[in-house]
């Protein structure tokens, strides 16, 4: 059985973080130390403004409500990723339309994007599958020519870049999330990013119940919420950040140990990594298996390796779509649907160990 670091991991830096704040008078979103994070984390990733949020699927949905996203919107999303791509596209009235992912990117493929316009296409979500980033150059294009808003869905890119640019940086506006099994986590929480100073503003105040700097704290502009983010999970946000870098060139070696022991292995074609992409998050190994799959995972699993067969569908065969529950529109998706069958994940824990370890996970891969 080979044995992987455990994730999460706390320090005495979270410690040291936590009570400080426990000593304070402030333990929700209102201490200083959640701005102060917001303020580190969007500069980490190339941003002027951070507003923070209980999950990175509420962050998504206030991504896309405060730029002005309305009912009946198309918003083009790839077939493949976490359901809350879509679900926030859903949760405002707007209606998600799937498209294909590249053959063996895992990302959503921008020869196939034209196809999915309509008078009603208003923005376009690119998700980072895994941590290298998608083709952001010609997505960000096809968004220009077509008057469409940018955004990015990067809740598996922290720290990663393209081109030496980092995630989150490309369009309007980004969203991650700091869940549990994130490479950074305070178990819940999650951040919208923009450079754009009046959006920033917009999402500060949706995320406060409506409020506005210099105004009564009971007095309320719109319809908000209480998004905000606990000071709590800003304490372990700070700490986890300060250690990122190490993580990623720890999982950027290992991954190179990885791919020396891999290359040529029969029967597994592992994601192809764009050459723009200098660095990435390494938040999961991915591939696909020509053949049994599921029996390769289970023997993975057996000794230790935490690996998953893909999800069970795109995202449009959710019930929540097929249902009827939310409409959506369906472009045609065959690598979707092939990835579906013969993909598979494995947890960036299997890259955080010293690289005898990284070796024996790989010559178990190998069989
Ligand atoms: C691509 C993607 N988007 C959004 C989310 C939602 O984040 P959260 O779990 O923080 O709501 C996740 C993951 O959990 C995800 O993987």
């Amino acid at each position: 059985m080979i044995s992987l670091p455990a994730w999460p991991v706390a320090t005495a830096r979270e410690t040291e973080l936590l009570e400080k704040v426990l000593a304070s008078p402030q333990w929700g979103g209102f201490n200083a130390i959640v701005g102060e994070f917001e303020q580190k984390f969007a500069a980490y990733q190339g941003c002027q403004f951070g507003v923070s949020a209980v999950n990175g699927t509420v962050t998504l949905e206030m991504m896309l409500s405060c730029a002005g996203i309305q009912p009946g919107d198309e918003v083009i999303v790839p077939a493949i990723s976490f359901v809350s791509t879509a679900t926030a596209v859903s949760r405002i009235g707007a209606v998600p339309v799937f498209v294909d992912i590249e053959p063996l990117s895992f990302n959503m493929d921008p020869s196939v994007v034209r196809a999915a316009l309509s008078p009603k296409t208003r923005a376009l979500i690119a998700v980072h599958f895994g941590g290298p980033l998608a083709d952001v150059d010609a997505l960000g294009v096809f968004c220009r020519e077509h008057g469409l808003l940018f955004f990015e869905d990067a809740a598996h890119a922290h720290g990663s870049e393209w081109n030496g640019k980092r995630a989150g940086s490309f369009g309007l506006a980004s969203s991650f999330s700091f869940q549990n099994g994130k490479v950074m986590t305070a178990g819940e929480g999650g951040i919208v990013l923009t450079s754009d100073e009046a959006l920033a503003a917009r999402l500060r105040s949706y995320a406060n119940q409506g409020r506005r700097p210099g105004h009564s704290f009971f007095h309320h502009f719109e319809i908000g919420n209480n998004y905000r983010l606990t000071a709590l999970q800003a304490a372990v946000l700070t700490a986890q950040l300060e250690r990122l870098d190490g993580q990623i060139e720890r999982r950027t070696a290992n991954w190179r140990v990885f791919q020396d022991e891999l290359a040529g292995a029969p029967g597994i074609r592992w994601q192809t990594i764009p050459r723009q992409v200098n660095r990435s998050a390494w938040y999961l190994v991915l591939g696909r298996v020509e053949e049994g799959r599921d029996a390769a995972v289970e023997r993975w699993n057996a000794a230790g390796i935490p690996a998953s067969p893909f999800y069970p569908h795109p995202l449009y065969g959710n019930p929540v779509y097929t249902g009827g529950h939310a409409p959506c529109r369906v472009m045609p998706c065959p690598n979707a649907e092939a990835y579906i069958r013969d993909a598979f994940w494995i947890g960036f824990r299997a890259l955080m160990g010293d690289k005898d370890t990284t070796r024996a996970v790989a010559r178990c891969i190998r069989g």
